[in-house]
């Protein structure tokens, strides 16, 4: 049986990744995030529950994982991890005007620094799954459609989010040549939690209502709609399919067309 990890697994994009996931035959999950409680919600929608393994921990503490990953509890000597899905992340705007709400130093540590950490103690345990005859791994990286635009008030979050390409094309560059293709996926609006504490927050300052702001969003997609964290789910297991051991290095926007490359 082989291992897949997540982060920020709890919730959202994360949680319904780990649903279509835990449906693939002859995989195992090791889900992560902080709140241990959304993680024992999740194990419980999924198939197979008893074969999972769930951490609460902060990735941007980089010795959390990296000890994590030794422990024998994870079962990785067993079950050769062979994809990562480093998706763990916070959103919301850095730079008021009032410096005592600066939140750059936590979205930094969270968003670019907690993904390194992850991806970091992670890799080892890739290429050990390599000693035992599995030829390709993968890690796919949750950035998102930000990278691609800049935003007022949001300088943590976007500069987080397109620090993780420069991540991923380093990190492809050094590995792939061990079978370890690395991507990250560029989402638009996804329907989670995090987008709408986003929309409140926006019709907040706007003085307008949730509902006026997320239609006044969705409008601006050329779709006319959010994607479903099922649909990213959907794409991170085509990518660990085994289908296709070509894509690497890359960002893949999936976001309605609201950024076409
Ligand atoms: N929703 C969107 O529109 C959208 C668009 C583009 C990109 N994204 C990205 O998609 C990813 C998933 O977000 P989501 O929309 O699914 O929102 P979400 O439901 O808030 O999921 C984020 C998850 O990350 C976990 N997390 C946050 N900080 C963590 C830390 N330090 N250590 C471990 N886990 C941590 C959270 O759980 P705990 O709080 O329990 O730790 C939560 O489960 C994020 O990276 C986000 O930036 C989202």
């Amino acid at each position: 049986m082989h291992t897949i990890l997540i982060t920020g697994a709890g919730t959202g994009i994360g949680a319904a990744t780990a649903r279509r996931l835990s449906s693939v035959n002859n995989t195992r999950l090791i889900l992560i995030g902080r709140r241990r409680i959304m993680l024992e919600n999740l194990l419980e929608t999924l198939d197979n529950k008893s074969i999972h393994r769930i951490y609460a921990l902060d990735i941007s503490d980089s010795e959390s994982i990296k000890e994590l990953l030794s422990n024998p509890s994870t079962g990785l000597e067993q079950h050769p991890l062979v994809g990562v899905f480093a998706n763990a992340g916070i959103g919301g705007p850095n730079d008021f005007d009032h410096k005592e709400q600066d939140r750059w130093s936590e979205i930094i540590n969270t968003n670019l620094t907690g993904t390194y950490n992850t991806c970091m103690a992670s890799i080892p345990w890739l290429q050990k799954a390599s000693s035992k005859g599995i030829t390709t791994k993968h890690i796919a990286i949750t950035s998102s459609c930000l990278a691609r635009f800049g935003v007022p008030n949001q300088t943590a979050y976007v500069t987080s989010k397109t620090g993780l390409l420069g991540l991923v094309r380093s990190l492809a560059a050094k590995y792939s040549r061990e079978g370890i293709l690395i991507n990250a996926i560029n989402p638009g609006w996804v329907d989670t939690e995090m987008a709408r504490a986003s929309i409140q927050s926006m019709a907040d300052e706007a003085g307008i209502e949730f509902k006026d702001m997320l239609q006044e969003q969705k409008d601006i997609v050329p779709t006319g709609r959010f994607s479903s964290p099922e649909e990213i789910g959907e794409l991170v297991a085509f990518l660990f399919s085994g289908a296709q051991q070509s894509i690497t290095g890359q960002a893949i926007d999936i976001n309605g067309g609201s950024w076409m490359g």
